[in-house]
């Protein structure tokens, strides 16, 4: 939808990339229940709020038809999100849903590789690689998330995990689809647990990303890539993480369920 003049949304002077923030609901909300929050949200924001970044919505599966059909009745400035597909296209994956499926529901970006998908859905590094393949081939955005346990931190190994899991979901990709991808650093060990990263470790994350990114590719798409901050994101933790180097924007969980709350971060 256009945008009042002055409020078009702005990439960050300092680096030239659009800011994102995205809400991951997880498995909450009911298609009622997520359409109250999408409206609440829409009537706590002010034109002036979208210019700084974009904002995405990724509710759960049986939502999404009814957040596009409400962002697009009412021209909300809000992209619509996925939490997950499959990579398959079709066929006998009882319970899946593909990235296609996605792609006609104007689903934008689609968050890849969550810990707790790897965690929890036994998700491999190469089934990673392939949803990242399976959402490209739609024209959709993935999220990549990234991130390392407690245990692998205080071992010492967080460069390894990182640069590992972004090296074995990227590196059959060619260099031009990779630019525009957004890859999430959320280090395991603060998600849900109320331990939020500090901005330094929120900043060296994104560095070691990029850095992975640029044996791979490049600076010029190491720079292109957009880094968010996820775990434990909060209206009073939100501003100085969006001010940490290399960070473009913030993948928040339980925050973004609340409308308020998530007005708030999104206008710190
Ligand atoms: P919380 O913000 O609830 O810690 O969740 C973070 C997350 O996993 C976002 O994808």
């Amino acid at each position: 939808m256009a945008a009042k003049k002055g409020h078009e949304l702005r990439p960050n002077p300092r680096t030239g990339r659009y800011r994102l923030i995205s809400g991951n609901w997880k498995m909450n909300l009911n298609h009622l229940e997520a359409i109250q929050l999408v409206q609440k949200l829409y009537f706590e924001l002010r034109d002036v709020d979208y210019g700084f970044a974009e904002i995405s919505l990724h509710p759960p599966a049986t939502d999404l038809r009814s957040i596009q059909l409400l962002i697009e009745s009412d021209r909300m400035r809000f992209s619509l999100g996925a939490q997950n597909c499959y990579y398959e296209a079709s066929g006998a994956y009882t319970g899946e849903v593909s990235a296609s499926m996605l792609a006609k529901l104007n689903v934008r970006y689609v968050i890849v590789g969550h810990s707790e998908r790897r965690r929890i859905f036994g998700e491999t590094d190469e089934v990673v690689a392939k949803k990242l393949a399976a959402v490209f081939s739609e024209q959709m955005t993935p999220i990549l998330c990234v991130g390392e346990t407690l245990e692998q931190r205080e071992e010492g190994r967080t460069d390894d995990v990182l640069m590992g899991q972004v090296r074995a979901a990227v590196s059959e990709l060619p260099g031009d689809l990779v630019s525009t991808l957004v890859i999430a650093y959320e280090p395991i060990w603060a998600i849900g647990t109320g331990r939020v990263a500090t901005p330094d470790d929120a900043a060296s994350g994104a560095q070691l990303i990029r850095e992975e990114l640029t044996t791979l590719y490049g600076e010029g798409v190491a720079n292109a890539v957009r880094v968010q901050y996820g775990g434990s994101v909060t209206p009073i933790t939100a501003a100085e993480l969006l001010e940490a180097e290399g960070v473009d924007g913030l993948l928040v969980g339980g925050a973004s369920l609340d409308a308020d709350a998530f007005a708030r971060i999104i206008r710190a």
